[in-house]
């Protein structure tokens, strides 16, 4: 299987001969999604992004910018996340061979993504603070010049990302007429209006669910105040006669229930608000709709626990079993 950077490499700005870092990424599955689809009255297909290496999208744009900070010899790279692009960014490092410091905000990162970046030895900081404050001491210690910065203002990384709009228009035979997604910083939403435009049919409708409560949402991938790719990711939405929809914590949990209950799609509550957008949008009938599923359930094991029941303890015995079980 080749990856999106051998696949895309004249579409990527990475140099010639350079090595590059790669886990596998790309070439993610594109299933339908038949329940949604028919509550909805559209055709849904879910891009299952959670299935890169990491266990989100990231990793499609961490090869590219780690292997351009390889190339440029970085002595180490930095990022602030709220766990998927630590997670992404610490794989990326180990695989390259170079340091990866890590500025999570205290107490707000789930629990898989935390390990993630711990086993693969990354130096994991918490910061007395949020997301927000984070990424702007990592910013300034990019700018020191001390570490490469590999969140998404790295512009190497929406390079990476907008291989997805590529992968898709390839798998559908073109562009969908819409496409669904998350909405934290904005990057991913950069990434694919970039890939979607340079792929030059037609750019999808984009419409992008955000926290409506962005500071203290349940979806803590996406507990962002302040979005830094506000202005260009906006901007692109409304080029692309998309919306950006609010979504209350409730919203995005019943979506995210629905997703793993009626299609067996076990995501991160922060990946279900691309579909839970679609309720609140005008959607022409039997649309062709892609939802991009981001990051895998694995990532935050305490959401299913807040919100399903715990297994009943029973006896090694049939009969109570089945009665348990019935
Ligand atoms: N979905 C997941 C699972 C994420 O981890 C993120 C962002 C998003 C959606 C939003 O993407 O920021 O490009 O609009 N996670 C970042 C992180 C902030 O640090 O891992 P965006």
């Amino acid at each position: 299987m080749t990856t999106p950077a051998q696949r895309y490499a004249g579409r990527l700005p990475l140099a010639a001969g350079r090595p590059v870092v790669s886990l596998g990424e790309g070439s993610t599955p594109l299933v339908p999604a038949p329940r949604i689809s028919e509550r909805l009255g559209v055709e849904v297909h879910l891009k299952l992004e959670c299935m890169n290496p990491t266990g989100s999208f990231k990793d499609r744009g961490m090869t590219i910018a780690v292997s351009q900070a390889v190339a440029d010899g970085a002595r180490a790279v930095i990022c602030a996340s709220t766990g998927n692009t630590a997670a992404s960014a610490a794989a990326y490092a180990a695989r390259a061979g170079i340091p990866a410091v890590i500025l999570q905000p205290e107490g707000a990162v789930a629990l898989g993504k935390l390990m993630q970046a711990r086993a693969v030895g990354a130096r994991v900081l918490e910061v007395r603070g949020t997301f927000d404050e984070a990424l702007s001491a990592a910013r300034e210690l990019g700018e020191r010049g001390t570490h490469v910065l590999v969140n998404s203002v790295n512009p190497y990384r929406i390079q990476g990302q907008k291989t997805a709009a590529f992968e898709l228009a390839e798998e559908l035979g073109g562009p969908p007429d819409v496409l669904a997604l998350p909405y934290g910083g904005g990057g991913n939403t950069c990434a694919y209006a970039l890939g979607f435009a340079e792929w030059g049919e037609a750019m999808p409708r984009i419409v992008a669910g955000e926290a409506l409560e962005r500071a203290t949402t349940v979806a803590s991938a996406i507990r962002i105040a302040a979005p830094v790719h506000r202005a260009e990711a906006e901007a692109a939405i409304e080029a692309a006669d998309g919306a950006v929809v609010p979504l209350t914590d409730d919203e995005l949990l019943a979506v995210w229930r629905e997703l793993a209950e009626r299609e067996g799609v076990f995501c991160e509550p922060a990946s279900a608000a691309g579909v839970a957008a679609l309720a609140k949008v005008e959607l022409e009938p039997g649309a062709r709709v892609v939802c991009v599923i981001t990051g895998h359930g694995l990532k935050d094991p305490a959401a299913v626990d807040r919100v399903t029941v715990p297994p009943l303890l029973v006896d090694p015995d049939p009969d109570a079993i089945a009665a348990a079980a019935a």
